[in-house]
C-alpha cells in the first residue's frame, strides 16, 4: 500500500486535513474532517465500550490536561522525558539522533589508507526498509565482501555511532556534509503559564501523557467507587509532545489522544494480569480487522525495559513507512503510585479487606494511541480492486468504525423514488449515521461510499415502487440483494453487527457491478 495514496484520499475525502491549512498548517498538528472524526469516534467508542462499559473492573475517568507541575515531577517527566536531538549548522535542520540512520557496507574493497576493508556509509532520516529503497542503486555498485546475498547491511543512529564518523554524516535536508551537532538532550513536554504572570513559579505542562491523571486520582477512584483490587482505570485524552521530527501523517504528531488503561492488582498476581492484558490487547486488533501479517507482537528485551518494570511488549503494525509501535502493554510494578506516594506525601496503599493486607497495588498498562489505531486500520483497509473490468479504491474498514453505515441512492429522480428513498434515510437516521446521495450516475455514487467505507448501499428503484422491495449492496463483495423496505433498519443492524451477507437475488438495482 502505497502511504502517498491513502494520504491523498483522505485528503480528498475528508478524513483528515492539514492543521490551519489555509495559513501553510503547522507541522506536527492534524484536523479530522467529517469522514475522519466518526471513524476515529468510531475506534474511540469501541475501545470504550470493550474495556469499559462492557467490563465489572474497570473505571472511567477523564483528568485535566494541565495539572500541578509536581505530577510530572514525581513521574519524571520533569527530569527524564527528553529525546537526543541533532541541529544542521547549514541549513537549522532538527532531527532526532535516534531517528537519524545510517547504513553501513562492508565492501570487497581495499581501502589503500587503512588497508581494511573499505566501510560505505548512506545517511538519512527513516526506517532501514526507507534507507535502503532510496539508496537502492548506490548500494548496487557496491561490491559487497559477502557475495552470496545481498545480505543486511548493519544498520545505527547517530548517538549510537563512533563520533569521529559525525564528520562523515549527511543533513537528510540540505545534504551537507559535517554540519550536524552532538545530540543534546530536549525535553518534549509543552510549557505554558497558568495565570497572568509569565514566571518561573507558574510554569505548568500540557500533560505528555494521560497515565499520570489515572494514577493522581487512584485514591479518589477507591475511596468513592468501592472498587476492589482487582480492577482497572481507563482514559481517553488528548496528549502533547513536543517531538523534534513529526512524521509519517498522524503517526507520530505533537497533539494526539490516547487510550490508556492502568490495571491495578496484587503484586503475586500482576504477572499472571500482564500475560492476559498483552493476549487481550492483541487480539483486539485482530477482532476489528487487521488479520494480516502486519499485526505483531513484540516482547521487549532486558535491555530495553524501563528498570521499574519486569517485561512489556508492543503491539506494532507494518506501517507502508515500517514496521512501528502501535500500543505497548507494561507491567510497571508499584512504580507510579510510589513516586506519587512520595512526592504528594499521601498514603497511596490500598487495603485489601480480603488479605486484611495493607500494600502497594502493582500496574498494567495498556497504553494505545488513538490517532495510531486510526491509521493502522485506514492502512488495512485500503484496497484497490478489479469489479467488471475497472479498478476501484474501496475502504474496508470494519463495519464498526465505518464513518456513515448505509448510503440511500433513489435510483433516478422521478416516479416518486426521491420521496421513498427519503423516508428510509429518514427511519434509518434514528438509529445510524447514514447518508442520502440523489445526485449523479449511480455508479459514481456507489464508488465514492466504496472511498469511504461505507458498507452497505441502499438503492430505491422501480421494483421498489410495485413491491416496496429495495436493493442492499454489500462493500466488500459488491453482491446485491433484496429486502422488504419496512424491514431496512434490521436488516442493516444484523449486517453491521456481522451477519452473514445473504445469496444475491435475481433482480438487483442497476449497479457499476450489474450494469
Ligand atoms: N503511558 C505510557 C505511554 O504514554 P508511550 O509508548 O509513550 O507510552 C503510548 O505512548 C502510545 O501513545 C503509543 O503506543 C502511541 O500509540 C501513542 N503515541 C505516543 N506518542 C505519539 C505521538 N507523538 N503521536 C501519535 N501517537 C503517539
Amino acid at each position: 500500500m502505497d502511504m502517498e495514496k491513502l494520504v491523498s484520499l483522505c485528503k480528498r475525502r475528508g478524513f483528515i486535513f492539514p492543521s490551519s491549512e489555509i495559513y501553510g498548517g503547522l507541522n506536527g498538528f492534524w484536523d479530522y474532517g467529517p469522514l475522519g472524526v466518526e471513524l476515529k469516534r468510531n475506534i474511540k467508542e469501541a475501545w470504550w465500550r470493550d474495556n469499559v462499559t462492557m467490563r465489572d473492573d474497570m473505571a472511567g475517568l477523564d483528568c485535566s490536561i494541565i495539572m500541578n507541575p509536581k505530577v510530572w515531577e514525581a513521574s519524571g517527566h520533569v527530569g527524564g522525558f527528553s529525546d537526543p536531538m541533532v541541529d544542521c549548522k547549514s541549513c537549522n535542520g532538527r532531527f532526532r539522533a535516534d531517528q537519524l540512520r545510517y547504513l553501513e557496507y562492508i565492501s570487497s574493497d581495499i581501502d589503500p589508507k587503512t588497508n581494511e576493508h573499505r566501510r560505505v556509509f548512506f545517511h538519512g532520516v527513516g526506517s532501514v526498509e526507507e534507507l535502503v529503497e532510496k539508496f537502492r542503486k548506490q548500494i548496487d555498485k557496491i561490491p559487497h565482501k559477502e557475495t552470496d546475498t545481498d545480505h543486511p547491511p548493519l544498520t545505527r543512529c547517530y548517538s549510537e555511532m563512533d563520533s569521529k564518523y559525525h564528520e562523515q554524516f549527511h543533513c537528510p535536508t540540505c545534504g551537507e556534509v559535517g554540519t550536524l551537532t552532538e545530540p543534546r538532550s530536549f525535553n518534549l513536554m509543552f510549557k505554558t503559564y497558568v495565570g497572568a504572570l509569565e514566571s518561573e513559579t507558574n510554569i505548568a505542562y500540557l500533560r505528555p501523557e494521560t497515565a499520570q491523571g489515572i494514577f493522581a486520582n487512584f485514591k479518589n477512584v477507591v475511596d468513592t467507587g468501592r472498587y476492589k483490587i482487582p480492577f482497572g482505570i481507563a482514559q481517553i485524552g488528548k496528549s502533547f509532545r513536543n517531538e523534534i521530527n513529526p512524521r509519517n501523517f498522524i503517526f507520530r504528531s505533537r497533539e494526539f489522544e490516547q487510550m490508556e488503561i492502568e490495571f491495578f492488582c496484587r503484586p503475586e498476581d500482576a504477572q499472571e494480569w500482564y500475560a492476559y492484558w498483552r493476549k487481550a490487547r492483541f487480539q483486539w486488533y485482530v477482532d476489528h480487522g487487521i488479520q494480516s501479517d502486519r499485526l505483531h507482537l513484540r516482547d521487549h528485551d532486558a535491555e530495553e525495559l524501563a528498570f521499574y518494570s519486569t517485561a512489556t511488549a508492543d503491539i506494532e503494525y507494518a506501517f507502508p513507512f515500517g514496521v512501528s509501535e502501535l500500543e505497548g502493554i507494561a507491567h510497571r510494578g508499584d512504580y507510579d503510585l510510589g513516586q506519587h506516594q512520595k512526592f504528594s506525601g499521601k498514603d497511596l496503599t490500598y487495603f485489601d479487606e480480603e488479605k486484611k493486607e495493607r500494600y502497594l497495588p502493582h500496574v498494567i498498562e495498556p497504553s494505545a494511541g488513538a490517532d495510531r489505531a486510526t491509521l493502522a486500520f485506514l492502512c488495512e483497509a485500503y484496497t484497490e480492486d478489479q469489479v467488471a473490468g475497472e479498478t476501484r479504491t474501496v475502504l474496508k474498514l470494519n463495519p464498526r468504525f465505518a464513518p456513515i453505515k448505509a448510503a440511500i441512492f433513489p435510483l433516478v429522480k422521478r416516479d416518486g423514488m426521491p420521496e421513498l428513498a427519503e423516508a428510509i434515510y429518514r427511519d434509518l437516521k434514528r438509529h445510524f449515521n447514514v447518508f442520502m446521495d440523489e445526485k449523479g450516475a449511480i455508479g459514481r455514487r456507489y464508488r465514492r461510499q466504496d472511498e469511504a467505507g461505507t458498507p452497505v448501499g441502499i438503492t430505491v428503484d422501480g421494483q421498489t415502487i410495485t413491491d416496496g422491495t429495495v436493493t442492499f449492496r454489500d462493500r466488500d463483495s459488491c453482491r446485491q440483494w433484496r429486502v422488504p423496505s419496512h424491514n431496512v433498519v434490521a436488516a442493516l443492524r444484523d449486517l453491521l453487527e456481522g451477519g452473514a451477507i445473504p445469496a444475491a437475488t435475481e433482480a438487483p438495482a442497476p449497479s457499476p457491478e450489474s450494469a
